[in-house]
């Protein structure tokens, strides 16, 4: 008698090579956001292994959460991983589309109109497939702060959500089935104030258990239902609320991008840039707060460390093959910078550290633009 072959048993959650590539990519870019990695994650193996509704677009992301969290810093993480380069994406302010006649602009107005072929619409099929290539033919199509978009832009989002395609002012249809779409806002994130308002967790006198991060996104997403319609919610394949960040990930988000500017003045002149602990707990100190998120650290950045170090450059000071470190002012009111020539800064540290050596740390070496990061799904 025949018996019948065993029943394997399998593994749901297991993840592709290419999934866990992406994963990692996403974890080691966005910090403090894994369910929104993992929600990515799932979305990708599904499209990957062909999956996916061919009738509507890829998949939807409604992104929400506090400002300075790192929704857009997500989206700009995949185009870094899929195409290698984080702008590789359609973006659409909904804020700019506050009038009706504005969607011109998205979909450009028909023949015989003033300003037709003007300008051509900016979600044209050649537009949305500029980015796209072999390995990844995906768009990422980004709708920025939604709760700002006018009538004549939902019915857009809802036809585009719903059928994946959409009439050009020419009659023209524009194919979105290969698109990624996420849509950002921040409706309902004021609970999060909840969160840093109320330390003690006392209200009017009454000891009160502080909210905790479930019941906060809880009340995000409620918030959701009451400004949102069902028919859009319903149309959503994921909500996802960003959590609001805390010390320990704004210390990793510096890194990460102290590394950015590094490379930026590396790619100029081989020189090497250090910040001491004091310099790193000042930007720490000055570029987050729990109101705006890590949003403040890259400006800061920018205007106190990488505008000092190109007049440093510019005038002479540093020279190729320098060490620069960056150090915070006696007074604590600012930063100041030195420089040591590479080949003393060596010798200080065989020798057990210099005057400086012990306290400082190297700044990380960036993600991007590395050489090995090869785009997900190439082989
Ligand atoms: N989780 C994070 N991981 C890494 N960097 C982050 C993160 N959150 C914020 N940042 C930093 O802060 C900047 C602003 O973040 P981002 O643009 O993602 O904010 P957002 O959540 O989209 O906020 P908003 O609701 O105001 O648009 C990023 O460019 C990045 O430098
Ligand atoms: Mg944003």
């Amino acid at each position: 008698m025949a018996r019948s072959p065993r029943w394997r048993e399998l593994d749901p959650r297991k993840l592709s090579p290419d999934a866990r590539r992406l994963k990692e990519g996403l974890l080691a870019r966005v910090i403090g956001q894994e369910p929104a990695v993992d929600a990515l994650t799932t979305i990708h193996q599904i499209w990957r292994s062909g999956l996916a509704d061919p009738n509507r677009p890829i998949a939807s992301f409604l992104l929400l959460g506090p400002t300075g969290t790192g929704k857009t810093r997500m989206v700009e993480a995949l185009a870094e991983l899929l195409f290698n380069d984080r702008r590789a994406m359609l973006k659409v302010d909904c804020a700019e589309f506050s009038h009706s006649h504005e969607i011109a602009r998205l979909i450009g107005s028909p023949p015989g109109y003033l300003g037709h072929r003007d300008t051509p619409p900016y979600l044209s099929q050649e537009n949305l497939d500029r980015h796209q290539t072999r390995e990844n033919p995906v768009t990422l199509l980004l709708f920025d702060e939604i709760e700002k978009a006018n009538d004549a832009l939902w019915m857009l989002l809802l036809g585009i959500l719903d059928k994946g395609t959409l009439t050009l002012g020419t009659n023209e249809q524009v194919d979105l089935t290969r698109c990624l779409i996420f849509m950002t806002s921040n409706v309902g994130a004021d609970h999060f104030d909840r969160l840093h308002d109320s330390p003690l967790g006392f209200q009017r006198g009454v000891a009160a258990a502080p909210p905790d991060m479930a019941q906060v996104s809880d009340s995000v997403l409620e918030a959701t239902r009451r400004i949102f319609s069902p028919e859009f919610l319903n149309r959503i394949d994921r909500r996802i609320v960003f959590n609001s960040l805390g010390t320990p990930e704004f210390k990793r988000i510096l890194e990460l991008e102290l590394g950015y500017v590094r490379h930026r003045v590396r790619k100029r002149l081989d020189v090497d840039l250090k910040a001491t602990p004091a310099a790193r707990k000042w930007l720490l100190e000055k570029g987050t707060n729990p109101r705006y998120g890590a949003r403040p650290l890259r400006g800061l950045l920018e205007s106190e460390v990488l505008f000092a170090v190109a007049n440093l450059i510019g005038s002479g000071q540093v020279v190729e093959g320098d060490a620069v470190q960056v150090d915070v002012r006696r007074d604590g009111g600012g930063l100041v910078f030195r420089a040591q020539h590479a080949s003393l800064a060596a010798a200080a540290s065989r020798g057990g550290g210099g005057a400086t050596g012990a306290a400082l740390h190297p700044i990380a070496e960036p993600l991007e633009m590395g050489r090995e990061l090869l785009p997900v799904g190439s082989r």
